[in-house]
């Protein structure tokens, strides 16, 4: 393996994974523009958790009653799982792998903005509890979360270890090597696109209620770094579906296809019963177990949808169980005066590509 390949390749041309190893990282023309696009957004969108004050979560926090105090802190708990995972496995897995520029690039971003997932729990945790080592100590020891740890990183920790044996010339299978980085993209396309749900579902219902208010737009933000993600690991899949013309991975994807609806049927098995264990002393306005369950449903049938499978939940794809999240996976839609609260709809750099050839025809120097 090197760092920088010698050889002249074109990189328009190479394969999205195992190809031939990357040399300069250049910019301006593309295999997949896409990747370069959620790059250009993922920047645009950066933020920091200490420009979200959480002085008045802390006083909130006092007042909530035990059933929504064990609601808020388990689902930090969860959240902090699943983002140090995130914070540190695509960068591990995808990335020594990867043989084009901008996903490359799109992949450093990504696995960097969610080391500010895990800055922003610190930044709740330090805030709201007196003793953070509260949560952070405990994480390991909630059942309810190490039953479902597992599911996180089982195919994550299978691909890296087919992909050590692979960079240090042992002998893989393609076929086992391409299954696993499949089964990998598909674990991450649940991750980001089911299992956080649940927990933005419940810290957007405090948010509604005027309580933790500033948790839950710093989990709206989080929400909106995590489309973005989900977009990642939909297009990866979907160009190796409609224009990759792989054979090992086309045959992968046909034969795994049972698997992958049993992945996200037990990711949305987990999920209701998160539910259950984070209502079993009492639920939140707006949401119960069963709501809760709906809505799971529907976002996997919108996930399953996205990579081209079939829904496999009766659901109806317009019926969204709970409507009034939308406006918090939309942050830019929130209108607040700003003496009111904090603004965080803003874009940082945001750049907008619409300059065509002829734009500047009528100009002359
Ligand atoms: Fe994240
Ligand atoms: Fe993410």
């Amino acid at each position: 393996m090197t760092v920088f390949n010698k050889k002249k390749v074109d990189f328009t041309k190479e394969k999205i994974f195992f190809g031939e190893e990357l040399n300069t990282q250049r910019f301006d023309e593309f295999k997949y523009p896409v990747f370069d696009k959620l790059t250009q957004r993922q920047l645009g969108f950066f933020w920091r958790p200490e420009e979200v004050s959480l002085q008045k979560d802390r006083s909130d926090y006092q007042q909530l009653s035990e059933s929504q105090k064990h609601i808020f802190t388990s689902n930090l708990r969860y959240q902090t799982l699943l983002d140090s995972v995130q914070g540190r496995a695509p960068a591990i897995a995808f990335l020594p792998f990867v043989t084009i520029p901008e996903l490359e690039s799109c992949i450093i971003t990504w696995d960097f903005m969610e080391t500010i997932h895990s800055r922003s729990y610190t930044h709740i945790i330090k805030n709201i509890y007196s003793d953070p080592s509260d949560v952070f100590d405990t994480i390991l020891d909630e059942p309810a979360i190490i039953a479902r740890a597992e599911n996180v990183t089982d195919k994550y920790d299978k691909f890296i270890e087919l992909g050590r044996r692979r960079l240090l010339n042992l002998k893989v299978d393609d076929y086992d090597l391409y299954k696993a980085l499949y089964l990998a993209l598909i674990s991450v396309n649940i991750l980001e696109g089911i299992r956080f749900f649940v927990s933005f579902a419940c810290s957007f219902a405090f948010g509604e209620a005027k309580q933790m208010e500033g948790s839950a737009k710093i989990i709206s933000l989080i929400a909106r770094d995590e489309a973005q993600h989900l977009a990642i690991s939909q297009h990866i899949l979907k160009c190796y579906k409609n224009h990759e013309n792989d054979k090992i991975m086309n045959k992968v994807m046909k034969d795994c296809e049972k698997e992958v609806y049993e992945m996200y049927e037990d990711a949305v098995q987990q999920e209701k019963d998160w539910a259950e264990f984070l209502f079993q002393h009492g639920s939140m306005i707006g949401l119960s177990t069963p709501l809760l369950g709906h809505y799971v449903e529907f976002i996997a049938n919108k996930r399953l949808r996205a990579i081209g499978l079939n829904p496999i939940y009766d659901r109806s794809s317009t019926n969204n169980p709970l409507p009034w999240t939308k406006h918090w996976f939309n942050s830019r839609g929130l209108q607040n005066a700003p003496q009111e609260t904090e603004i965080e709809s803003y874009v940082i750099g945001g750049i907008k590509q619409d300059v065509s050839d002829d734009s500047f025809k009528g100009f002359k120097l």
